[in-house]
């Protein structure tokens, strides 16, 4: 904190969840806390208990006016959603979709880094070290819930699923990201489109990219086909810095990117409403993991990462800065695994092993 500066109370929802969501949560919850004290600012948690238990208890995954709830804070850190007893386009789509839509959390962010000693899967290539940021569409697209079923049960049953690309929803996302691009060092853009097989909503993509692009001159930029682009993230990665998406192809790019860095468990994704209208949401990329749920194994870093994100989202750069430079120390080091990293430390190791770190 500078002098002069007032001390802050950031009030941050608690939205642990199911599956490991808990357990990365709890173990992120201490060090966050700390961060934040030592650049001169405190949290206060406001926990929900939402998530596949609170559905069973009362067959909504959140309650009614749970958005109006989450409102008023200063933003959401959420763990993980879904368990199987739940069909997961009820899980999913009855809490983690209504807050991206009802708080216009139009930009979805997604670092996807080789942190200090962990060895991407392409370590034996030239060139492999992996510094990419996906800007995913948030909002719409793929992901808008329009279609049904029809002819249910029968032989002919068919079902449809439409896609909504709105002009305005593709330029304020290319705009995001080609002002994001301007600020990283390499001013580098690779837009995803697929405008060879989808002649409406991708040939608009395309459309909008290149008006806005005019408008960034200083920006070199490029479109790729989606799947000449996902090859191109495993064969030259280097060659690649930000990447501009729809829904799902920002959404099926950023389990590659962060299987590429290592391992699932340390992604970690941003849900951004920039305009400051509504709270923010913050999560790892991973799901609940019911496989290791209970074990106590869940790598934290992505919950960790994520609320480092948070924490740079509320102005504390310092805060955020001081968490990943802890973690990639111990990261570095190479002693404290979790199994996805292909060592046997626990959660609670891994967390302790950070805290004091910082
Ligand atoms: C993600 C997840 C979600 C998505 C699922 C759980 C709906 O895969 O955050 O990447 O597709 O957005
Ligand atoms: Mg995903």
């Amino acid at each position: 904190m500078t002098t002069g500066e007032r001390k802050r109370e950031f009030q941050i929802a608690l939205i642990p969840g199911d599956g490991i969501g808990p357990e990365v949560v709890e173990a992120t919850i201490p060090i966050l806390e700390k961060v934040v004290r030592k650049v001169g600012h405190s949290i206060t948690w406001r926990e929900f208990p939402w998530g596949c238990d609170y559905f069973l208890a009362t067959g909504r995954m959140m309650p009614e006016d749970g958005l109006e709830r989450l409102r008023p804070l200063d933003a959401i850190l959420l763990g993980a959603i879904g368990s199987p007893g739940v069909p997961d386009y009820i899980s999913v789509g009855g809490l983690i979709l209504p807050i991206r839509r009802g708080f216009d959390q139009y930009v979805n962010l997604r670092p996807m880094r080789t942190l200090p000693g962990v060895e991407s899967p392409l370590v034996r290539r030239t060139g492999s070290d992996l510094d990419l940021i996906c800007v995913r569409e948030n909002s719409e697209g793929e992901y808008v819930g329009k279609g049904g079923r029809h002819e249910i049960g029968s032989a002919e049953e068919w079902a449809e699923q439409t896609a909504v690309f709105t002009r305005r929803g593709i330029a304020r996302i290319v705009r995001f990201a080609f002002e994001l691009a301007s600020r990283r060092p390499r001013r580098l853009l690779a837009s995803a489109t697929k405008s060879n097989a989808l002649q409406y909503s991708m040939v608009l993509w395309d459309e909008v990219v290149e008006e806005v692009a005019s408008r960034y001159p200083h920006v070199e930029w490029r479109p790729y086909h989606v799947d000449a682009l996902a090859a191109r993230m495993v064969s030259h990665p280097d060659t690649l810095d930000l990447i501009v998406a729809s829904n799902l192809f920002g959404d099926i790019l950023t389990d590659l990117g962060a299987a590429l860095t290592g391992s699932l468990g340390l992604a970690p994704g941003a849900n951004l409403n920039p305009d400051g209208q509504y709270p923010s949401m913050f999560e790892p990329i991973h799901g609940s993991a019911p496989d290791i749920a209970g074990t106590g194994t869940a790598n934290p870093i992505g919950t960790l990462w994520a609320g480092a994100l948070m924490l740079d989202h509320l102005g504390l750069r310092e805060a955020h800065d001081q968490l990943l430079g802890a973690i990639g120390r111990v990261l570095a080091a190479g002693t404290i695994r979790t199994p996805d990293l292909g060592g046997s430390a626990r959660t609670s190791e891994l967390a302790t092993a950070i805290t004091a770190e910082l």
